[in-house]
């Protein structure tokens, strides 16, 4: 639960104050999926890595001028009305009003977000590419990492702050490799730094479980076991470390139509629950890429491919190419396949992007750490409770 605070608090300008927080991409190792449940949701049982591409996340505390009415930074805003207030999760998950905080008192939490590039060299991965591009990002309470900030203030009480999230994209966009739930664990670790909140590692994650099924793990990182709706993580013993290539897609792939497909597939066959992990647990206490790569799992694999049937000859090309695993990354469509070695993946990487089959691709490797401020933890400046 959110630790107690003493009352409503008003965080006033009294000079600026920036904090940085990088958040990596994630791969399912073993995504499996139970039948659908009463409240929309399947159970599932998830082996999570996170990987070393990473979201860039700036929040700054405008000064004292900015907040009297000086110049709003560029970039989409939560004040006033931006789309539909994001909240109707059948679980009771992140249920914001107008003013985005949860109370519906219409008070003073001013989240303004602006999202830029890629953030990939070129050079490293390939031709910079544009679709889907940072501009499908929204920018105003449909962003998550807007929803995020709020929640911070709201978990500590916080009715008057204004917050500027510059978000820089080095995880592609609607790819299946979680770059919003990242956003949203960035926006959480920054405001709760900015803020000096003070709020504990279990309440961000509480948190980060109602804004998502996936926003806990970036927070944590590593390696880990995901079961309920993917959202509740316990740590697993992994050794060594792994080589990535994903293989970018043309358009993304919605996640709720991903799982619509899974549920038609699997009309009429008898499902007890989710495919257990077992497999690439065992691999991952070895580290051996190749029993990794063999042991790769995901149920919902067939229903992307289902939608995207251009994704099958990929993922042919990539084992040909050398894989010693392949698979679609988590809903897609993004393909995910694991090298041999370092070395080994920078070849599959230059032989994949010369093949014409995919939009572009990018190396990384994993396990990568979770959600971390990489600068401005330094709190000179940083206002106060008023
Ligand atoms: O939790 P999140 O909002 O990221 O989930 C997006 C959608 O993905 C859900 O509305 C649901 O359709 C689907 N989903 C699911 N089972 C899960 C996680 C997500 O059916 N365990």
């Amino acid at each position: 639960m959110p630790r107690s605070h003493p009352g409503p608090r008003h965080v006033a300008g009294a000079g600026s104050a920036t904090v940085t927080v990088r958040a990596p991409a994630k791969v399912n190792l073993h995504l499996g999926v139970g039948p659908l449940r009463p409240d929309g949701y399947h159970d599932v049982i998830t082996v999570l890595q996170a990987v070393s591409l990473f979201d860039d996340l700036i929040a700054t505390a405008p000064d004292a001028a900015a907040l009297d009415g000086g110049p709003a930074p560029a970039g989409g805003s939560s004040e006033g009305p931006h789309g539909p207030p994001a909240d109707g999760h059948p679980d009771g998950r992140a249920s914001l009003g107008p003013d985005g905080d949860g109370d519906g008192d219409g008070d003073g939490i001013v989240v303004t977000v602006e999202v830029t590039g890629e953030g990939a060299d070129p050079a490293a991965h390939g031709p910079a590419t544009t679709t889907p591009d940072v501009s499908i990002v929204p920018t105003g309470m449909d962003n998550i990492a807007v929803r995020a900030a709020h929640l911070v203030a709201e978990a500590a009480g916080i009715t008057s702050a204004r917050v500027h999230l510059a978000l820089t994209k080095g995880i592609p966009v609607a790819a299946g490799m979680a770059g919003g739930s990242a956003d949203a664990a960035a926006a959480l670790v920054a405001c709760d730094a900015l803020w000096q909140t003070g709020l504990d590692r279990a309440t961000l994650a509480e948190l980060a479980a109602r804004l998502g099924s996936d926003v806990p793990f970036p927070l944590t990182g590593g390696t880990a076991l995901g079961t309920g709706r993917g959202e509740r993580l316990t740590d697993v013993l992994a050794t060594g470390e792994y080589h990535w290539v994903f293989a970018l897609a043309d358009g993304g792939l919605s996640t709720p139509a991903v799982y619509a497909e899974f549920d038609k597939l699997a009309e009429g066959r008898l499902r007890t629950g989710p495919t257990p992990a077992d497999d690439v647990l065992a691999a991952l206490r070895t580290g051996d890429p190749a029993q990794l790569g063999a042991a790769l799992v995901n149920d919902l694999q067939p229903a992307a491919l289902r939608l995207r049937p251009a994704l099958r000859r990929v993922l042919e090309t990539g084992r040909e190419l050398g894989a010693v695993g392949a698979i679609v990354s988590g809903s897609g469509p993004t393909c995910a396949f694991l090298a041999a070695g370092a070395s080994e993946s920078v070849d599959l990487a230059a032989s994949l992007a010369g093949m014409g089959v995919t939009r572009a691709v990018r190396r990384a490797s994993g396990p990568a750490a979770g959600a971390r401020v990489v600068e401005g933890a330094a709190t000179e400046g940083v206002p106060g409770p008023a």
